[in-house]
């Protein structure tokens, strides 16, 4: 099975306040992106969005130039039909971060939380990390939440990159500076604890 059929399953599998990555808001991520102080119009991605509310949120608090990418058309589906009217006002891309060709110094924000810690190849880490330099503006923001090294050594049926705060440092490289990090358990549907790393990057070069 490919990696986009696994989160396809996924997705056609369970609805997706019963995935086990849910949360119903994220609230870190949405006051880390509040506190910037953005222009509604700042374009802001959110990769690997999937079925996550905080698009719901980032539209009601106004801004204006949001993108979704996904590698699952079904969880895009349920995040427009979720959204109703309001999901004409986004962007949405089904792709694989590692293989798009993303604008070039386009976004002032790039959000993932528990995408980058699938990426377990260094390879694939690399054009990861060179996508969102290529796409990010100076000094612009990134927002992360990976697996801490507390965290289960898997995540929905897949291995996963465990950080610490200067293991992120490290596979992120130079050009990107780690202002704030901290911990935040999240515990599943099922009842399993994983604990996060997020971490808040700007561009420094
Ligand atoms: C654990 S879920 C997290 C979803 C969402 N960020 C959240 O916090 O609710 C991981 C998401 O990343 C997507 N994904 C995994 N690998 C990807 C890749 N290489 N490119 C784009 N999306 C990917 C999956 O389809 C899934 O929606």
């Amino acid at each position: 099975m490919t990696t986009s059929q696994h989160w396809e399953k996924g997705y056609q599998t369970n609805p997706p306040d019963e995935v086990g990555w849910y949360e119903p808001r994220l609230e870190t991520s949405l006051r880390w992106i509040r506190a910037r102080s953005l222009d509604e119009d700042s374009p802001i991605i959110d990769v690997g969005g999937g079925a996550s509310t905080l698009i719901d949120d980032l539209l009601a608090g106004g801004y204006r130039s949001i993108t979704v990418l996904d590698l699952s058309r079904t969880a895009l589906a349920w995040a427009k039909k979720r959204l109703g009217e309001r999901a004409s006002s986004v962007t949405w891309l089904e792709a694989d971060i590692t293989f798009v060709d993303p604008p070039a110094c386009h976004y002032d924000l790039w959000h993932d939380r528990a995408v980058f810690h699938f990426l377990t190849h260094p390879q694939q880490q690399e054009r990861y990390v060179d996508n969102l330099l290529k796409a990010l503006r100076p000094s612009g923001r990134f927002i992360i939440a990976t697996f801490s090294l507390e965290a289960p050594p898997s995540c929905s049926g897949l291995p996963v990159k465990r950080y610490s705060a200067d293991e992120s440092q490290r596979t992120l490289g130079s050009k990107l500076r780690l202002k704030k990090s901290v911990k935040e358990l999240h515990v599943t549907p099922g009842g399993v604890e994983q604990m996060y790393l997020y971490g808040h990057f700007q561009r420094t070069a």
